[in-house]
């Protein structure tokens, strides 16, 4: 893959994830909201791509998949370790339908299937004006209402790391530290959803920078983003090593070099 320059990293959504691909280099990947593959092709190792009506102008690789269909119907039909031989989802970018609901049921069930170093990036968090932050779709630019994620998870999730980045044209929310067995945000969910679905941009946009934090990009994010993968793999690692010593082999998530040699 070409290494893109130093000052092009965040000049746009597949700029930046192409940096993360080439840092993190996700064993598996997944993405909501495929439309022509161009972000999914940036996976080098297993891809997992949901799209009811995809649009691809890409060539599938062999480890790539498409499933045609919503990401709820996905999620609710598939059991994703199936597909992945037990490995957790390393890196996932929710770029699928723009409403606050569907990008919050994205995050709840890919979280089900992640470790504590996975990394999500959530699209289009940071409208440019008010009128792309409608619920219906426009015509010139739409991210909808999907921003209310950045203040749901600051106030529902505290123990993620967020961070609001500002990645051309839309922004990006990248999140880590997550806990498969988290289950704050469905036990919450009628809540989350009264409380989050009723904010209107309008009082927000002025101030946006403020109110989501907003960070330009910096290799310190991605720095950290590394670290915490690394460390997430290798206590992973030490905890099949253990099993396996004690004559308890199985396949441990994020151990797919120990659970192949088994
Ligand atoms: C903005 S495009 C994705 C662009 C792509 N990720 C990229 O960066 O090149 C959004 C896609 O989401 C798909 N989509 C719409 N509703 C969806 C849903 N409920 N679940 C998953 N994908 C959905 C649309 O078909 C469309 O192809």
């Amino acid at each position: 893959m070409d290494s893109v320059s130093n000052a092009s990293y965040a000049s746009d959504h597949y700029a930046f994830l192409q940096h993360l691909h080439e840092r993190l280099r996700p064993e598996v990947y997944l993405e909501t909201g495929v439309e022509h593959g161009s972000t999914l092709q940036l996976a080098q190792a297993q891809a997992i791509g949901i799209d009811p009506q995809p649009q691809l102008t890409v060539a599938l690789r062999e480890n790539m998949c498409i499933y045609e269909q919503t990401s709820d119907d996905f999620f609710a039909s598939h059991e994703v370790f199936g597909l992945t031989g037990h490995r957790p989802i390393d890196l996932a970018f929710i770029d699928g339908l723009h409403l606050f609901e569907a990008a919050l049921n994205d995050f709840i069930n890919i979280e089900r299937y992640s470790h504590a170093g996975t990394v999500v990036c959530i699209h289009d968090v940071l409208p440019s004006t008010v009128k792309m932050a409608a619920r219906d779709p426009q015509p010139d630019g739409w991210t909808g209402d999907v921003f209310g994620l950045v203040l749901a998870l600051r106030e529902h999730r505290p123990d993620l790391f967020s961070a609001t980045i500002d990645v051309p044209d839309t922004g990006m929310l990248v999140l880590s530290n997550l806990d498969p067995a988290n289950t704050t945000l469905r036990d919450r969910y009628p809540q989350i959803l009264a409380q989050h679905m009723a904010i209107d941009y309008a009082r927000i946009h002025e101030h946006r920078n403020a109110v989501f934090d907003l960070v330009p990009y910096s290799e310190a994010i991605v720095d950290f983003l590394v670290e915490s993968m690394e460390v997430s793999r290798a206590r992973a690692r030490v905890r099949s090593a253990c099993d396996f010593l004690n004559g308890e082999p199985r396949v441990r998530l994020g151990d797919s070099r120990l659970a192949s040699v088994r």
